[in-house]
């Protein structure tokens, strides 16, 4: 008979019918203990990414390699950081922004020995770029942040810059419609917090690479001149690239300011700027240690040196031949240097995709 063989089929389909309701009894229950707990749906995850880099994987082993390929993988989280990154909605008084200190027509730096801060006090540090800054393996002068997220924390806090807090952040992004808005929409189910706030700003700045020339040269896709060809040697022969290495010709590692010849002296007594890194670790080796700065686009951000009291280029190579390196340099290989170094001067491209909104 085929009593049996209808039964089984008559009773398939009603399973679903029956587990339906079952299962959303058991998900709701779970979501409502969740947050019971205090745990939200969102931080269970983490971030997504929005930019990749990749790097060439076949090219040989030098001492300085070309940036790698850009990828963006969500653009409205660049455009979004791109516009936190320029609104003084950030700063106490409203009155600056990160822009104001890291200007994209002065190559991601201020162009001033010290940069002014919210009440016209001058900071003790010179600004470095943000270019190509998310290639770096620590952020500020000393290394004190471990990641473009972290770096956020000083400006927000420190009473000379933005002389804020978090909960103050947020409150006036929230009170933003297109803010709340944009916020919602990129980060579903987190909206406005120090999480995203940091996440949209520090991919925008991870986005700032400035391609040059120097990197076709390194690809084999342009040649430099003779002068230029020249600068590189030197850069090379007189161990430049000990230090300034990797592809961002820095900021992957620590070094003394007046590793071979002492650079503070009776003469040239350090402040307390000039500790270095020792003020992280408070380890007497780390006195006068540095991040050793990237050289990409150096040739638009004089002055010098974490004081930026070295007004040119020329006089901050002829220190670092003198106490770095323990050498004298004629002036033709200081131009040949120059000269290599303006080869590796480039612009952001992620900034056509923030004028593309
Ligand atoms: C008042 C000027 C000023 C403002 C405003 C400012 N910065 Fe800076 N920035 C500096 C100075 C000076 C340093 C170096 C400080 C140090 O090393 O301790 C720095 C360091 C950095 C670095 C580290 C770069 C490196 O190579 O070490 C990054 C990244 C950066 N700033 C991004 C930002 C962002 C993002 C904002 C806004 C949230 C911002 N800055 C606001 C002046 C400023
Ligand atoms: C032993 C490591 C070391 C060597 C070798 C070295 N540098 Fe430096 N360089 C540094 C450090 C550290 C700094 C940061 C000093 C400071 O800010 O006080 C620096 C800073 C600089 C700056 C200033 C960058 C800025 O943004 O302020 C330039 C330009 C520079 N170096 C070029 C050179 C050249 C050219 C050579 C070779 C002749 C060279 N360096 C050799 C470690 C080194």
């Amino acid at each position: 008979m085929s009593f049996p063989s209808a039964l089984q089929h008559r009773q398939y389909p009603r399973w679903p019918r029956i587990l339906r309701p079952l299962l959303t009894l058991i998900v709701a229950l779970a979501i409502g203990l969740g947050l019971a707990i205090g745990l939200k749906p969102s931080s269970a995850t983490p971030i997504p990414p929005s930019i990749a880099l990749i790097v060439n994987a076949t090219q040989a082993p030098a001492p300085i390699q070309p940036l790698p390929q850009l990828k963006v993988l969500r653009p409205p989280v660049i455009r979004l950081g791109a516009q936190l990154f320029n609104d003084p909605i950030l700063s106490h008084d409203r009155g600056s922004s990160c822009a104001s200190c890291h200007q994209f027509n002065q190559g991601g730096a201020d162009g001033l020995p010290q940069s002014i801060g919210n009440q016209g006090v001058p900071l003790t540090l010179n600004s470095p770029t943000v270019f190509n800054s998310g290639l770096n393996s620590a952020q500020f002068w000393d290394g004190h942040a471990d990641s473009l997220e972290a770096q956020i924390d000083g400006p927000i806090h420190d009473s000379r810059e933005f002389a804020t807090d978090w909960p103050t952040v947020i409150r006036r992004l929230k009170a933003q419609p297109d803010y709340a808005q944009a916020f919602q929409t990129i980060y579903p189910g987190r909206g406005i917090s120090e999480a995203t706030i940091k996440d949209a700003i520090a991919n925008f700045e991870r986005s700032l690479l400035t391609p040059s020339r120097f990197d076709q040269f390194l690809q084999g896709k342009a040649t430099l001149t003779p002068t230029e060809k020249a600068g590189y040697k030197a850069f090379q022969d007189y161990g430049c690239v000990a230090c300034h290495q990797g592809m961002n010709v820095g900021g992957n590692l620590y070094q003394r300011l007046g590793l071979i010849k002492p650079y503070y002296t009776a003469q040239n007594p350090a402040k307390p700027a000039d500790q270095g890194r020792m003020a992280v670790t408070h380890d007497k080796l780390d006195q006068y240690m540095f991040k050793v700065p990237s050289l990409r686009n150096v040739t638009l951000t004089a002055p010098y040196f974490h004081d930026g009291q070295i007004k040119t280029l020329a006089a901050a190579i002829r220190i670092m031949a003198e106490y770095q390196l323990g050498r004298p340099i004629p002036e033709a290989d200081i131009d040949h240097i120059i000269a290599f170094l303006k080869t590796l001067e480039g612009q952001p491209q992620s900034i056509a995709l923030v004028e593309a909104q």
